[in-house]
């Protein structure tokens, strides 16, 4: 019971990560924290931080030029650009069409997606949608985030956690028999504030004071979100499964949001995955929110961890709080 009318597949991928590591052993000098504490209870071991002057748009162009170079494409075949994100260079213009002007990819819409974490999952869903229904040929999704920023360098909670970096996907028809199966896409809002920037938009509007404050930083109930991700990544995957037609056993890899190594683990238990069948690359790059996905995506491909014919889930979970599952035959 596929959801799409025709084939349509990812057919370029591409990521950019900050050339400067951050380690568990650096955040020991800043915060009071160990490398222990923070691989046990993440798995995380060390992450990207971008440097000063570097920013979402330029991070996202990278991803990108990568991406259409995969595809044998240029800038001036893609339609439209979704970029996923949290940590956009600025709230007007948007962070796609900043990227837009810096492809030079004329022809293309561009608008940004605010799902967090599950950003990028949405994004190539709904790319999906326009290809399908022939509004769009080619659309570059892209999930891109400097969460270093927005986050609070003396909250060990949080600081710990995060990391900077770019992924991108060019969405187009494939060759019949492949592509998108099965999605799941859904919210909760009324988890939102276990995961908010307080002082971030117009309700709040940041002030010296509110800076003071801490409150134009990430804030999180950890425990809350965990609870949360625990119960969403399986079932996202399972609901995808099942408006595919397909079965657990049909599942040959599996591509994850990278937040922590423990809610990982239990999705894949919930799929009864082994751990082979699983990508993780956390350790080296944190939770990089929307770009995660594709960044796990781009080095799956690259690695050969994902072959033509596999039928592969991705899952996000995310601030909003956000879900996304989506079930592909790899073409
Ligand atoms: N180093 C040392 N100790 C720490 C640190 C740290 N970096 N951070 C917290 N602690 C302490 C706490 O203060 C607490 O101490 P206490 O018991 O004395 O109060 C203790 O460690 C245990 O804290 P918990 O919060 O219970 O630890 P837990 O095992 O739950 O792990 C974590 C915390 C890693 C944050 C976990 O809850 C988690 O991964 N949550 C999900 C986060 C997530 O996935 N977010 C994704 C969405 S992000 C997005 O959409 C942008």
């Amino acid at each position: 019971m596929t959801m799409w009318t025709k084939p349509v597949g990812i057919v370029g991928t591409g990521s950019f990560l900050p050339d400067n590591i951050v380690t568990n052993a650096d955040l020991e000098k800043i915060v009071d924290t160990s490398d222990q504490w923070i691989r046990e209870r993440t798995g995380i071991e060390e992450r990207r931080i971008a440097p000063e002057g570097m920013n979402a748009s330029d991070m996202a162009t990278e991803a990108a030029k990568r991406a259409l170079e995969a595809a044998n494409l240029t800038a001036e075949d893609i339609d439209c650009i979704i970029v996923a994100t949290l940590t956009g260079d600025m709230s007007i213009p948007s962070t796609a069409c900043l990227v837009q002007a810096n492809l030079g990819a004329k022809r293309a819409a561009a608008y940004d997606l605010g799902a967090a974490c599950s950003g990028f999952v949405y994004g190539l869903i709904t790319a999906g949608s326009y290809v399908n229904s022939n509004i769009f040929k080619n659309v570059l999704v892209i999930g891109v985030e400097v969460l270093s920023r927005v986050i609070n360098w003396q909250d060990r909670s949080t600081c710990v956690l995060f990391g900077d970096g770019a992924s991108a996907a060019i969405v187009s028809t494939v060759a019949e028999g492949y592509g998108m199966l099965g999605m799941d896409m859904g919210a909760d809002g009324t988890g939102g504030m276990s995961l908010c920037i307080p002082s971030s938009g117009t309700a709040m509007v940041p002030n010296d004071q509110r800076v003071e404050e801490g409150l134009t930083y990430i804030h999180m109930d950890g425990a809350e979100v965990y609870k949360f991700a625990v119960k969403t990544m399986g079932r996202t995957v399972l609901t995808a499964l099942d408006h595919a037609g397909l079965e657990l056993s049909d599942l040959d890899c599996f591509i994850p949001h990278q937040a922590n190594t423990r809610i990982i683990d239990s999705a894949a238990h919930r799929l009864k995955l082994p751990s082979d069948k699983v990508f993780v690359n956390l350790p080296k790059y944190g939770n990089t929110s929307a770009a995660s996905v594709g960044i796990a995506l781009d080095e799956a491909l690259r690695s050969g961890f994902i072959k033509r014919d596999d039928i592969v889930a991705f899952a996000g979970f995310g601030a909003g709080l956000t879900w996304a599952g989506l079930v592909m035959k790899w073409y």
